[in-house]
């Protein structure tokens, strides 16, 4: 692995500094701190999510949780410009039992403030519940060999915020943006196909308006899994932090603009708002199968002679021959990961928006036939319950 490679080069010819490999220091999170919203507490308890990682990462947290009480060192690095806007935090871990390398984690705010740019689906600070509730429910689909690896640790981040709670991303150094799909020759592959669809479903119960070309990864056509098997999927999505926002809609989402250094940003508020208004009373289950990322893929995908990701006969059969199998667990993850927030009226604009798009994939599992006129199609919405506090 090339980064393997570089830090331990690094580390040869580098005489230890101090100032470098070192455990945390609390300065390392003013960023975090800066970006965090205070209200965020009163809504969600962070302490019931720092065990709310899948079984399966459980080495990893405890690798993390010693290294950041200084057992072990560990390398501090600086964002690239390619991160968005959020406050965060890199390190490079050094390696642990079974694991293929070093690798690096990426720290996020748990509470994080509301940002301007999103702020016209975002309105309630629940970034940190959202990333492990979002993890919770792909595990629960058995789909979470997809979903990236995180977990909650509290860190002293300084006077005030001793145990300050935040998301640690542990980053896969395989992976690339499906941004870079369209220009490598390699990157498709027709087992794709069974993924994408789970993928928009998962999004679109989510309400995931965040699903551009950046948070969604791919692996190389070699990638092997920890016991050196192929990997059971190749894409790996990422950033669920604005998930369960229910909102807004694909329909009255903005059109971004192109930022060379921070990839699309959406238009400012005002404007945004103005677009919305249009998608403010519903949502649109094809919209989720036409986010940025999938048609990133699709494009290369098409060379392989598939159809549309957007075409009922690879909608439909996917929710009949999917859905009705993993929903029972879907649900009571979503019930058991609702009892975690603080403000019932929260939880209750959650759970309607969720019981809404269950119950649309319900029927349309139940129908008898696969075929959908284009009225049918053209409704595939379900209504956006929206809550201002
Ligand atoms: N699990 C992961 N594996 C590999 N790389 C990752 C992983 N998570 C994030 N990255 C890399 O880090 C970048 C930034 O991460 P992320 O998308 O979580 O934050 P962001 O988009 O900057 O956050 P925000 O949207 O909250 O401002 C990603 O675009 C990707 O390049
Ligand atoms: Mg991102």
């Amino acid at each position: 692995m090339p980064f393997v490679n570089e830090l331990e080069a690094f580390l040869k010819r580098t005489p230890i500094d101090k100032s470098l490999i070192k455990a945390v220091h609390p300065n390392d999170f003013s960023a975090i701190i800066k970006e965090t919203d205070p209200a965020g507490a009163d809504v969600v308890d962070h302490t019931q999510d720092l065990n709310a990682h899948p079984r399966s990462i459980n080495n990893k947290v405890e690798h993390y949780r010693s290294a950041i009480s200084g057992s072990s060192p560990m390398v501090r690095t600086t964002p690239t410009s390619l991160f968005g806007v959020s406050a965060k935090a890199t390190y490079s871990l050094p390696r642990a039992d079974k694991m293929q390398s070093p690798y690096k984690v990426l720290v996020k705010p748990y509470h994080e403030k509301l940002h301007e740019r999103a702020k016209f689906w975002q309105k309630h600070p629940i970034q940190g519940w959202a990333e492990m509730t979002n993890q919770s429910l792909w595990h629960a689909a058995g789909i979470g060999h997809m979903h990236q690896q995180v977990h909650v640790s509290e860190h002293d981040m300084g006077p005030g915020f001793e145990k300050h709670p935040a998301i640690v991303v542990h980053m896969d150094p395989r992976a690339q943006a499906v941004q870079e799909m369209p220009g490598d020759p390699n990157a498709f592959s027709n087992d794709m196909m069974h993924d994408i669809p789970k993928i928009a479903i998962m999004d679109f119960l989510t309400n995931n308006m965040d699903r551009h070309r950046q948070n969604l990864l791919y692996l190389p056509q070699d990638a092997r899994d920890e016991e050196g098997f192929p990997v059971r999927s190749r894409l790996l999505a990422i950033d669920h932090g604005r998930n369960f926002q229910y909102h807004a809609s694909h329909k009255g989402a903005p059109k971004f603009i192109n930022d060379p250094l921070i990839g699309d940003i959406p238009l400012p508020t005002e404007e945004q708002d103005k677009i919305n208004q249009e998608g403010k009373n519903k949502d649109n289950l094809i919209h989720y199968f036409d986010s940025d990322a999938l048609r990133t893929i699709e494009h290369s995908s098409r060379f392989e002679g598939n159809p549309p990701f957007v075409s009922p006969r690879i909608i439909i059969p996917a929710i009949a021959r999917w859905w009705p199998n993993v929903r029972r667990q879907v649900i009571a993850a979503m019930d058991s990961r609702l009892r975690g927030l603080r403000e019932s009226q929260m939880s209750e604009h959650i759970r309607k928006n969720f019981i809404e798009r269950v119950n649309l994939l319900d029927k349309i599992a139940a129908r008898p036939e696969w075929y959908l006129t284009q009225a049918e199609y053209k409704d595939l919405n379900v209504p956006l319950h929206v809550w201002d506090r």
